[in-house]
């Protein structure tokens, strides 16, 4: 039984994790518990707020009891106007015409699985939801609160519903999904922020007195700052430790609010962020917020993640793709942009073929006149010159490669210069009367209007019911500014409506085709948020193919997110967003810890890097389900310049290791490979994954490797380099569990005396996988 529910105390109990709250003498919702899991027979006393002398400067709440102040007590919940001077989850001016709210308990009740909301798609498939209606008993105005359990996965989401029970309007300033007020446990805030090609880099700040705001007002959940973000103990590490995490199912505007009291409390609030947001309730209507998530985890940074990772893959991506493993795909942006023709399409699809790609992705510039991004955008009628036979007959030809065939779109947006444009002006977004701002040349369609929704749910259904189109890359390139709609009496909803439209317009394209694999995007990262993974089961992580940016950004991600819900591509090195060069190999190890693609032009790889990538392919696709579904974790490694991580795979029988190497140090001290969560006493090989060393990697060195000395930079030595490769120290180590989890020492690293093969060569941006495999004693 998840729930032990009476009036006075809510008990709520997931697998491993307790919830607690009760109500006060005056009604209020007191937070008394959450973390790891307590007896339900327990009492609730020794955890609830005791105060047994008046706090100066304190408002008493009411005069028979002066030792009862709202700014004081750990609350679920607070109003505006009754002396809780923290961050508060609401503000509204109420239909009395006030800015003053009491909510306190009238009733409340147990209701079976999730009650998602109705005008946004939320999370499912919950075990138990409590519901508790508090009233503002002055005006009648009624707030819903939920508590949402997910007993396996750990988590427990909330969202409030306000409704105006009152006789006059009431307007809504702010109102958060949920708040609640935890001890502080010395407690620092990680939050995973960034920007264009530097999404979701982690970034920790001690909790110190007032107040911490990240959030967005793109429009979007935005690069900038991600709806989800961590408390943790500061002595957590990434297995032990108290951590609580907290995320936002929505696709728009949020903000994440921690504060702490002057009474050592710490109050965190979640929800559409409230910066030009207004919405009014005539009597009777009412207003849900998205839902906010919840877990803590005793474990470290792992446990917390393990919990989001099930939450997300079991409770948020839904479909038949859910589950399924997702194709390799090779895209064809980086290679192309938009100047490609339909004979230069078909020899790089066959090449994919032979290196082993499933999924060919035809990305921006295959319609209207868009050959450049100033034009195009809102006419996906397909270019002739450049497709002469159409998707279809694109499709056709595809297939018999052997391919399935992906397409690009960014419907939310226009071009000036396109016909749909022409035609329907009003329906971009601009602001009458004022300047009109312009991202990367384009305009945002209103998806506030019903009559834009329309166009865009059959418009892009007709092209994809055209074509066998078994995948769509769904992109968004601009933030939303000068945010207006004809469609809306009051432009503080425009933002939120917004989110409501396009939950309707991806419901309806997609809702009915179920075999489409949907990928988001929104200038790679700037849409990576638990609303969008309700629609599409993975998204394109960054613009940035960078393996050492990479590093960091799936590295963040992961906090929050699977594997399978980010896009990861090889691609061309020097990269072409950062300039470094990389080894191949480390593109694909790194990518691997992902949903595998290809972003590059293969006519420029020799003959011994196309190997090699069909290689990868082959071992990826050997072990695809493990790497996208099975259990990761990040392995911390002491030394600032590595990183490590791993997935087991859910029966345990194989366990992938990513070790990496940033910045190569001289004489590097031994490195340990730690593999963990394996079963201690069963007995398991570890073996590096075959991999290649490029004479050009050696410079003059290669004067030692081979037996003749040649002019490194000259033209026979680049003509051998075409030719031989080297393969990469191959370590294989026969292990318990036990062992592997505290660790085998590796051969040393490339010390600056001589090459050999028995030594580690990892360099500047070196890296290595490891397989790890169950053995039987038979
Ligand atoms: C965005 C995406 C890229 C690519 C281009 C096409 O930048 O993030 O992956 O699709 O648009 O214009």
């Amino acid at each position: 039984m998840p729930m032990d529910v009476t009036a006075e105390v809510f008990r709520l109990e997931t697998s491993t994790t307790s919830y607690w709250f009760r109500r006060t003498r005056f009604g209020h919702l007191e937070h008394l518990y959450y973390g790891p899991r307590l007896p339900v027979d327990d009492d609730a006393e020794p955890l609830a707020h005791k105060r047994t002398a008046v706090i100066g400067s304190s408002v008493d709440y009411d005069p028979g009891d002066p030792l009862y102040s709202l700014d004081l007590l750990p609350l679920e919940w607070s109003g505006q106007g009754y002396g809780d001077f923290r961050f508060s989850p609401f503000e509204a001016r109420m239909p009395d015409g006030v800015f003053a709210a009491d909510f306190t308990y009238r009733a409340h009740e147990v209701l079976s699985g999730a009650v998602p909301p109705v005008s946004l798609t939320g999370a499912y498939d919950g075990d138990a939801t409590l519901r508790v209606t508090l009233a503002d008993e002055a005006t009648g105005v009624e707030l819903d609160l939920y508590w949402t359990l997910y007993e396996a996965a750990d988590v427990v989401t909330r969202r409030a519903v306000l409704r105006n029970g009152g006789t006059a309007d009431l307007t809504i300033r702010r109102i958060m999904s949920g708040m609640v007020d935890l001890p502080h446990r010395d407690l620092v805030v990680h939050t995973f922020d960034g920007g264009w090609i530097k999404e979701a880099n982690r970034h920790e700040r001690p909790l110190t007195y007032g107040m911490h705001a990240h959030g967005s007002t793109t429009g979007a959940s935005s690069n900038r700052h991600n709806p989800g973000f961590l408390l943790a103990e500061s002595t957590a590490t990434q297995d032990a430790g108290w951590v609580y995490g907290v995320n936002l199912v929505y696709i728009g505007n949020h903000v994440g609010v921690t504060e702490l009291s002057n009474h050592d409390l710490v109050r965190v609030a979640v929800g559409i962020h409230p910066d030009r947001f207004s919405w009014t309730l005539t009597p009777g209507e009412s207003f849900e917020t998205p839902e906010m998530v919840l877990t803590v985890s005793p474990d470290g940074f792992n446990g917390a993640s393990h919990h989001f990772h099930d939450f997300v893959g079991r409770h948020v991506v839904r479909g038949p793709w859910r589950d399924r493993e997702r194709p390799v795909l090779l895209n064809n942006w980086e290679a192309h942009f938009f100047s490609f023709t339909e004979p230069r399409l078909l020899e790089l699809a066959k090449s994919a073929k032979k290196i082993g790609v499933e999924l060919f992705v035809l990305d921006d510039g295959w319609f209207g006149a868009r050959d450049h991004d100033r034009a195009g955008l809102g006419d996906y009628t397909v270019n002739r010159k450049k497709l002469p036979s159409g998707l279809a007959g694109f499709a056709e030809k595809l297939s018999r490669i052997g391919l399935d065939f992906g397409l690009w779109f960014e419907p939310e947006m226009v071009n000036e210069d396109s016909d749909l444009f022409r035609a329907h002006p009003d329906w971009a977004v601009r602001t009458p009367g004022r300047r009109t701002t312009r991202g990367r040349h384009q305009l945002v369609l209103d998806l506030c209007n019903p009559a834009v929704q329309d166009y865009v749910i059959e418009q892009v259904g007709a092209v994809l019911d055209s074509a066998p189109i078994t995948y769509v890359k769904w992109d968004m390139n601009r933030h939303v500014s000068d945010a207006w709609s004809p469609t809306l009496d009051d432009q503080g909803e425009f933002h939120h409506r917004y989110v409501q439209g396009l939950h309707r317009v991806l419901t309806e394209i997609f809702g009915p085709r179920p075999h489409i694999l949907l990928e988001s995007c929104s200038s790679g990262g700037n849409r990576f948020d638990l609303g969008m993974l309700c629609h599409s089961p993975q998204i394109w992580a960054s613009d940035d193919t960078d393996p050492i940016e990479r590093l960091k950004i799936q590295d963040g991600l992961s906090y929050l997110y699977p594997p399978s819900t980010w896009g990861a591509h090889v691609s061309a090195s020097p990269h072409q967003q950062t300039l470094r060069a990389t080894p191949l190999s480390t593109r694909f190890n790194v990518a691997a810890f992902g949903v595998l693609g290809y972003e590059m032009d293969l006519k420029y790889l020799g003959r011994l890097e196309l190997k090699e990538l069909r290689e990868q392919v082959e071992f990826y696709r050997a072990h695809r389900r493990t790497l996208q579904f099975g259990r990761f974790s990040r392995v911390h490694v002491p030394k600032a310049n590595k990183v490590q991580w791993q997935v087991v795979a859910p029966d345990g029988h194989e366990a992938v290791t990513g070790y990496y190497q940033t910045l190569a140090q001289a004489s590097e001290g031994f490195d340990r490979l730690r593999v963990v969560g394996l079963d201690p006493e069963g007995r398991y090989v570890t073996e590096t994954r075959r991999q290649y060393l490029y004479l050009r990697q050696f410079g003059e060195l290669v004067k030692h490797i081979l037996p003749v000395a040649l002019d490194p930079d000259g033209m026979v030595m680049r003509t051998a380099g075409r030719f031989r490769n080297l393969p990469d120290t191959v370590e294989r180590y026969a292990a318990s569990g036990a062992l592997l989890a505290s660790g085998v020492l590796l051969r040393n690293q490339f010390v600056g005396t001589h090459y050999n093969e028995q030594t580690r060569l990892l360099a500047d941006f070196g890296s290595t996988l490891y397989l790890t495999e169950r053995v039987t004693d038979d």
